[in-house]
């Protein structure tokens, strides 16, 4: 088995998953708004030589029927928060490896806009970038304070889809390679035929012009995603290259690693090329019982409330409202919100057993926090789970949650990666300079050929071959066409 992916997972929020874990005297999430707190957490994970820190992130927060619950303010869930991309340039002046991934949401800021942060961050961290391409959680919350209406689920990933195509003409298809000579004596800082105007006339977005930031290392930044619904896969098939999924069973998650990649072979793309990590929180120590003490503390700091108010501000359903004998399908959930956390539930138990009451669903998002995975152990039994998982599922990595910030990465690198180094399922060293590469192997820094973008890179090098002058060349366009996979007409 390779060395697992191992990224780290954190909120720029001052709580964590879920709970009251912020009450705890240890956890420095509270920190959130110090640079140097970041500045600690980054070097630590790159001295343990972790892929890359995740920080996850949101527009929206929990609401009830419109409004904030009281105990999502007094327990910090989701809110109060703060935008995480900022803080990258500073954390990649202090680290050399490390890689970042950073969410943003397709439904609220204008993909030329973001398309230019990401080219910026790609520069900056010399190359270490990675996108979470979400449509965005807590959809009413978050358009309600952008004054836009909900957009429907899928169609959420119809405009996302769009999104991309141009976001993907943006970075691969305006600059050659060479194009910047910054030439002084020669008086050129952009060679003019090296710069290819575009024009989008997606079924959402338009375009038309040049994308400003000059070729970056990566130029488009290592594309995450994350939402797990049918629609959700359908997007991740097309676009990603690392899917987080998230599950209640290990079987859930191995059918959605088959799903996803078998309607990527149908974009032309090599399901192989495509990695799946799943968010899991372990909580480990020198011996079980320590470690199991550690659970019932962090189960102790939560309750119904806090994870009804998380669950309806991810899912828009108000469990607490509901009647707790029955399963979910007492309601006609519209789904509308998010629905990886609702069809999670939907599912039947494994062995045919009955979809779970809405008392058990409370339970496993108190007890568990919304992504699902927890492991609980020494760090012989911890990395004995590890594995098992990664031969049930398929799954290439983990995305290590906090319980306790640093409380909880501080044991996961001091007792449990020495037992997954040992059994070669964690790196010894960094390969390559970019994110890209370190994840997919050196060589690897730009997108592969089979993804949909790489057309973009193609139709440039033709154009580029044809040494078409800049007065004479049309308006490079093509709007809704990269539908097929990476052999679709180039323009
Ligand atoms: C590991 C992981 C990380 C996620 N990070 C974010 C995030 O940062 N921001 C966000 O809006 N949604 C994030 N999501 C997704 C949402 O939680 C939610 O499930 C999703 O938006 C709903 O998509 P779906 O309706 O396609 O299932 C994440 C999901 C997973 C599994």
């Amino acid at each position: 088995m390779a060395p697992l992916i191992l990224g780290v997972f954190q909120y720029f929020f001052p709580n964590g998953m879920s709970g009251q874990s912020w009450r705890h005297p240890d956890n420095r999430a509270v920190d959130y708004l110090d640079l140097d707190h970041w500045l600690r957490l980054a070097r630590q994970f790159e001295d343990a030589k972790l892929d890359f820190l995740f920080l996850a992130d949101s527009y929206g927060y929990p609401t009830i029927d419109g409004a904030i619950p009281d105990v999502a303010l007094r327990d910090a869930m989701n809110l109060p928060g703060a935008d995480p991309s900022i803080i990258v340039s500073a954390l990649a002046a202090a680290t050399t490896h490390l890689g970042f991934a950073v969410t943003a949401a397709t439904a609220f800021e204008p993909p030329v806009a973001n398309a230019r942060r990401f080219s910026t961050l790609d520069h900056f961290t010399r190359g270490r970038i990675g996108w979470n391409v979400v449509t965005g959680s807590s959809q009413v919350a978050a358009s309600a304070l952008f004054g836009i209406p909900v957009t429907p689920h899928d169609e959420r990933y119809d405009m996302a889809d769009d999104y991309l195509d141009l976001s993907l003409k943006l970075w691969e298809g305006v600059w050659d390679d060479d194009a910047v000579r910054a030439d002084k004596a020669a008086g050129v800082y952009v060679e003019p035929a090296g710069v290819h105007p575009i024009r989008h006339d997606g079924p959402y977005y338009r375009a038309e012009g040049i994308h400003m930031v000059e070729p970056s290392p990566q130029r488009t930044p290592v594309l995450f995603q994350a939402g797990s619904s049918g629609r959700g896969r359908e997007f991740a098939a097309r676009n990603a290259e690392c899917v987080f999924l998230q599950g209640t069973t290990r079987a859930a998650i191995a059918a959605a690693v088959r799903d996803v990649r078998e309607r990527a072979a149908g974009y032309g793309r090599d399901p192989g090329s495509i990695k799946f990590l799943v968010g899991m929180t372990v909580l480990t120590a020198p011996t079980r019982a320590q470690a199991r003490a550690k659970a019932d503390e962090m189960h102790a700091m939560s309750s119904p409330e806090g994870a009804a108010a998380v669950y309806a501000g991810n899912t828009g359903i108000n469990l607490l409202a509901l009647d707790q004998d029955r399963p979910l399908s007492q309601i006609q959930a519209s789904g509308e919100q998010g629905q990886s956390n609702i069809d999670r539930f939907r599912e039947a138990g494994a062995a045919g057993a009955p979809a779970p009451l809405v008392r058990d669903i409370l339970e496993e998002i108190r007890r568990r926090g919304l992504r699902g995975g927890l492991i609980v152990g020494d760090p012989t039994e911890v990395a004995d789970q590890i594995q098992s998982f990664v031969d049930e599922t398929g799954v290439d990595g983990f995305l290590i949650e906090p319980h306790l910030t640093p409380g909880t990465y501080d044991d996961f690198i001091g007792l449990v990666l020495p037992v997954l180094r040992e059994r070669g399922l964690a790196r010894t060293e960094y390969a390559g300079a970019t994110l890209r590469e370190s994840l997919f192997g050196v060589g690897h820094a730009h997108l592969p050929a089979d993804h949909p973008g790489a057309v973009h890179r193609a139709a440039r090098q033709a154009l580029a071959d044809l040494a078409v002058p800049v007065g004479s060349r049309a308006m490079m366009t093509r709007s809704g066409a990269s539908r097929g996979g990476a052999g679709s007409a180039a323009p």
